[in-house]
């Protein structure tokens, strides 16, 4: 499991004298959030720029459409949300995060052993919250695209074969299984495309996912893999790499904490959460 350690000139640094949060989430568990951003829909409208850093309002506002500046409001500030409930003491706005080298977001000190990431598609966002463990999650949109085309690019033989074979009507939604993967896959890593998706290769077979052969020789033990579709219309998928397993809840909804105040007292497993939660593992 990598130590992230943030690049230069990327975090922030921590207020001096501020103490290592006390954890409010257990070794173990990791959190999945999810969220249907939309424009003119009331509780996407009481998401608040306030709670994100101003780096990342630069960066919101940068965004020509308001649809796109809604996704990337909603993906940083329900990570920033599904944070606070897992450590005490520290707000949304207040979590410092900077990049690794290889420009994977990262918690910066004294925070590192809080790990998360996060992905956006056209009306869905997700992230996820875990201590010890590498991360990685991606979501996608089922419609559109060429597939035949990108599948040469990024499919293995093996899963080219598998799409192939499938059914017209179940090609896609294998194509994009074996895309998220390999996409949740690269984002534990941390590595970006830096890594051949061709050779990271996986088997599926209903709700279970095999990763049969992995594109080098590193940190080849400990992975685990969920996927399933959280909406008719998305596919997710999530890869955690950890020393021994990890149980997943998966909450749908925003993260409860108006602007400017602490989220809700947290129980065990961030139960604490508004919206359905259910444990995967
Ligand atoms: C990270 C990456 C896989 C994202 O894939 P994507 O499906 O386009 O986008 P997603 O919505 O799923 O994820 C985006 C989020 O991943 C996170 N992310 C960015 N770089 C990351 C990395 N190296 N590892 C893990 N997560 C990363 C960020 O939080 C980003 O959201 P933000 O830009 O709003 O902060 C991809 O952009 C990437 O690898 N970038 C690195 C640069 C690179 O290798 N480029 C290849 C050029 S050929």
């Amino acid at each position: 499991m990598a130590a992230h350690s943030c690049a230069a000139g990327g975090p922030r640094q921590a207020k001096p004298g501020r103490v290592p949060p006390r954890f409010a989430i257990p070794r173990g568990e990791a959190h999945v959030w999810l969220g249907e951003p939309a424009v003119g829909d009331p509780s996407s409208a009481e998401l608040s720029s306030a709670e994100l850093s101003q780096p990342e309002r630069d960066r919101m506002n940068r965004f020509h459409f308001a649809h796109d500046r809604l996704l990337y409001l909603a993906a940083h500030s329900l990570l920033r949300r599904a944070l606070s409930p897992c450590a005490l003491d520290v707000a949304p706005s207040e979590w410092v995060i900077g990049t690794t080298p290889h420009g994977r977001p990262a918690m910066a000190a004294p925070w590192d052993d809080l790990h998360f990431n996060l992905s956006h598609t056209h009306g869905l966002v997700a992230c996820v919250v875990v201590r010890d463990a590498d991360c990685g999650i991606d979501v996608e949109a089922l419609a559109g695209g060429d597939i035949a085309l990108i599948s040469r690019h990024v499919l293995a033989q093996a899963e080219l074969v598998a799409v192939r074979a499938a059914p017209p009507p179940a090609r896609r939604d294998l194509f994009c299984r074996f895309w998220t993967l390999k996409e949740a896959y690269v984002k534990a890593r941390g590595h970006g495309f830096a890594l051949p998706l061709d050779r990271c290769v996986f088997t599926v077979d209903g709700r279970a996912v095999t990763m049969v052969e992995h594109p080098d020789q590193v940190d080849q033990d400990g992975w685990q893999f969920m996927q399933y579709l959280p909406t008719p219309r998305h596919v997710l998928a999530l890869a955690l790499h950890a020393a021994a397993p990890v149980t997943v809840t998966v909450h749908t909804g925003w993260p409860v904490t108006a602007a400017g105040r602490r989220p809700p007292a947290p129980r065990p497993g961030c139960a604490s959460a508004p919206g359905a939660a259910h444990r995967d593992r």
